[in-house]
């Protein structure tokens, strides 16, 4: 029997009696932490070519661990390695593995090496793996949006300030809202992975090590763009971990926004769009029911995904100094928010290209709201109106228009010049939903030639 086949044997003999059942189920990590095992080996083998490199251990022993880790991966992916809650965390129950299938030589792996810089380690480079699916999947989803908005791009919908009708925009530049957002969520996924990417291992428990270790021979190794610099810091601070669940709450945010007009937008209310059946439920007593439960539940995950925020972020602020088992919390709440993203990024993909716009309904929503209030207000500036006292004739205007029931436009050339001598016939222009639409004609407005350029931009850059 190995030594470490006891977790008690793990560390000393210092020990004079073994854990109660109750405190090793309360430490132990390894039913949720055995997610990191190839990153833990693929340190292992970094550190134990290096140490072989340095002449720490002998070639042999190199060759032996390489072989024994072999095996371990090939155990785990048949799903015959026995995992041990005796053993505590992933890092312990593989390295007496290794040491029961290659003796001695898995016993030197540990060598100038702690769990608390392995730990460390071994979470970046999951983590940095899983960063590089998530923008994958940004990409897919803005590219999703984007076809969106290029089929759309000359519906017009009511855009809204306070859910008020405020002037028209179109569904195309709508799109492209939230195409902007996830392209800044991606944007900032990028930057955290540089700061993710860096190697505390060779911080050793908390001070460095006595072993002359080449720290930057292994941080190429394993692809890292560079060597965390203080050895307190690299094995404590998880600061890393709490900026991805902040990258990944604001991408669930925008999630969220989103969730909330495609709620609306599908409601007999609005009857905006329609979903894909594949993507809503019915219910189980009003059989005309069509529900919108991804959207609701992905604005639902959005509160999940900010509480692991908030929990990594608490956790983090009373630490002294440097490694506590404080951070071992660190792994339930990053794990949940990465599949809850990654399944989220997915089914929102998929979803988009299940919507189906009703233009006459959004146009009729459009109508509704004196959208065009302002176009009016702009076209007696253009004939020489101050913009203050424009918005007043305007307000007039409405308030006539509201009386009898009729949008501004409908009102004859007659009545609107009651309002303001100026107006004349190319008023009705004006104060057509397309014509609003196609004066707004700045960059970044919602123009359809604007909205195209927007579209070729961000086609250009997600090539
Ligand atoms: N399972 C531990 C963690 O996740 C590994 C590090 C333990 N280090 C220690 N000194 N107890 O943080």
């Amino acid at each position: 029997m190995s030594q470490l086949d006891h977790k008690s044997a793990a560390w000393s003999a210092l020990f004079s009696e073994p854990m109660s059942d109750l405190v090793k189920r309360y430490t132990a990590s390894v039913f949720f932490d055995k997610r990191l095992w190839q990153a833990d080996l693929a340190g292992s083998l970094a550190h134990a070519a290096m140490l072989a490199r340095q002449g720490v251990i002998a070639d042999a022993d190199l060759a032996a661990i390489r072989q024994g880790l072999a095996q371990i991966r090939s155990e785990i992916e048949s799903g015959a390695f026995e995992w041990k809650l005796d053993l505590e965390d992933v890092h312990l129950n593989i390295e007496a593995r290794l040491t029961q299938l290659v003796g001695d030589a898995g016993k030197r792996l540990h060598t100038g090496r702690s769990r608390n810089d392995q730990v460390a380690t071994d979470v970046r480079l999951w983590l940095r793996g899983e960063i590089d699916l998530i923008v994958v999947l940004l990409a897919d989803l803005q590219q999703a949006l984007l076809t969106l908005a290029e089929q759309n791009v000359d519906v017009v919908m009511p855009g809204f300030t306070h859910l008020q009708v405020a002037q028209p925009v179109s569904f195309g530049h709508h799109m492209l809202a939230y195409v902007e957002m996830f392209a800044r969520d991606h944007e900032r996924m990028l930057d955290v992975r540089k700061r993710v990417n860096r190697l505390p291992l060779g911080a050793a428990a908390l001070a460095g090590t006595t072993y002359p270790l080449d720290r930057e021979w292994v941080a190429r190794e394993l692809g890292m763009e560079g060597v965390c610099q203080n050895s307190l810091d690299a094995v404590s601070d998880r600061d890393f971990a709490i900026e991805f669940a902040a990258a990944a709450s604001l991408v669930m945010v925008h999630v969220s926004r989103f969730s909330e007009e495609l709620i609306l937008w599908m409601s007999q209310n609005f009857g905006f769009i329609r979903i894909a059946d594949r993507f809503t439920t019915g219910s189980s007593i009003m059989p005309q029911k069509k529900n919108p439960d991804v959207p609701e539940l992905a604005r639902g995950k959005t509160g999940r995904v900010v509480g692991h925020l908030v929990a990594l972020i608490t956790l983090m602020k009373g630490q002294p100094l440097a490694y506590n088992k404080d951070n071992q919390e660190d792994k339930e709440p990053l794990f949940d928010t990465v599949d809850t993203l990654k399944d989220t990024l997915r089914i929102f993909a998929e979803m988009a290209g299940g919507i189906t716009v009703m233009p006459e309904a959004m146009e009729k929503a459009a109508r509704k709201g004196y959208a065009t209030a302002t176009d009016l207000a702009d076209y007696l500036v253009k004939k020489g109106l101050p913009f203050r006292d424009a918005h007043e004739v305007v307000a007039h205007a409405v308030k006539a228009a509201t009386a009898q029931g009729v949008d501004l436009g409908e009102l004859p050339l007659a009545a609107l010049q009651q309002f303001n001598p100026a107006i004349a016939q190319d008023v009705f222009e004006a104060l057509s939903l397309r014509g609003s639409l196609n004066a707004r004609n700045t960059l970044g407005g919602t123009a359809p030639a604007q909205v195209r350029a927007q579209i070729a931009r961000h086609k250009a850059r997600l090539q």
